[in-house]
């Protein structure tokens, strides 16, 4: 077996962009769900995970016939709303991610909350990926369902495939002039100065096993530092969940829970570890796996007593079970 499976920690990839230019469904498309039609009005209002395993990963690009292996044991993908009012959320999921898909409509260029969630990757030097989404409206396309991008485009026709370069290179032009250079991600040279863009479909699959390799391959490549392990956990939401009582949803960033282990600053401890299925959204209700322990990066609803003063957007910490949690609390009064 591969070492580097056992010591890598899955990365954490953030889905941000514009409202509506796809980006729930874009997963949608990876889970084989329909999370963005259960949304009220198709808008996305909070923070989601979901994990992928490397399984899903490796079926999903076989086409493309990497020989790179893929050392991480999966990927957690978080989904965050691209409505303008909801810069808090796009602020949160930018500053939990190790990488990021920043979604463009190819039909509408770069949009106001495009430049925000630039400025907000830039600001953290989060390295990200361009889908170049809705390659399926460009007037005449011929969907080829689930194939790489390239084998797609060289299937269009004439004026497709010049309709097609006409928007993506008014797309570069707009990256540049916010002090950006991009480039299609397989003419892409220089993978640290230049941003790939991958054009995709949410509904036809088209380039979706692009940017799943893409993205793993770059994580492996740039990240090992950041994918070891260390043990570290934010809350994305507090709320009832039915049976459980209260219970806080959470993304265990790296490290690991066990069932039992006590956390602060809340001081409880962890009564049950349950997650979505694999290519199930957290934020969705659903049946739940009770876990004994799990390893980061994933999406996880803890449930316990007094998970009511959780507050949304801040860390956990794990207190050693071996630990004394009375030399803790005096510990964190001192500081
Ligand atoms: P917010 O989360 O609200 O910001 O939107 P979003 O970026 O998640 O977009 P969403 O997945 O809600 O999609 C918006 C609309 O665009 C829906 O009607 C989708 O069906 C449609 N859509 C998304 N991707 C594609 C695509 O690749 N092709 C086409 N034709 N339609 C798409
Ligand atoms: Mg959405
Ligand atoms: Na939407």
């Amino acid at each position: 077996s591969n070492k580097g499976e056992e010591t890598l920690r899955a990365p954490i990839c953030c889905v941000m962009g514009h409202v509506d230019t796809g980006k729930t469904k874009l997963l949608d498309c990876i889970r084989g769900t329909n999370v963005q039609e259960g949304e009220a009005g198709g808008i996305t209002q909070q923070i989601g995970a979901t994990y992928f395993p490397v399984e899903n990963i490796r079926e999903r690009t076989k086409e493309l016939k990497a020989d790179a292996k893929l050392n991480v044991p999966g990927l957690l993908v978080i989904d965050t709303p691209g409505h303008e009012s909801f810069t808090n959320l796009r602020s949160h999921g930018s500053g939990l991610c190790d990488i990021a898909i920043l979604v463009v409509n190819i039909m509408h260029g770069l949009e106001p909350q495009t430049i925000e969630s630039l400025n907000l990757l830039r600001m953290r030097n989060t390295v990200f990926i361009v889908a170049l989404n809705k390659i399926d409206r460009l007037y005449g396309w011929k969907a080829q369902p689930n194939k790489p991008v390239r084998k797609s485009l060289n299937q269009q026709s004439k004026d497709v495939q010049n309709e097609f370069d006409r928007r993506l290179i008014e797309v570069i032009t707009q990256f540049k002039e916010q002090g950006l250079n991009t480039e299609l991600y397989y003419k892409n040279k220089n993978m640290r100065e230049t941003f790939s863009i991958v054009p995709t479909s949410a509904i036809s699959g088209e380039g979706i096993p692009d940017l799943l390799l893409l993205l793993v391959q770059w994580s492996q490549k740039t990240m090992v530092e950041k994918l070891t392990f260390r043990n570290e956990c934010t809350v994305l939401e507090v709320k009832v969940t039915k049976g459980h009582g209260t219970t806080i949803d959470v993304v265990l960033v790296n490290g690991m829970l066990h069932e039992g282990d006590q956390i602060d600053p809340i001081v409880t401890t962890i009564r049950a570890l349950l997650t979505p299925h694999p290519m199930k959204e957290l934020r969705v209700k659903g049946t739940y796996l009770h876990h004994k322990e799990i390893k980061a990066a994933q999406g996880i609803k803890i449930t316990g007593k007094g998970l009511e003063h959780a507050i949304a957007g801040t860390g956990l910490y794990v207190v050693r079970r071996d630990d004394d949690l009375e030399e803790v609390k005096e510990c964190a009064m001192q500081d």
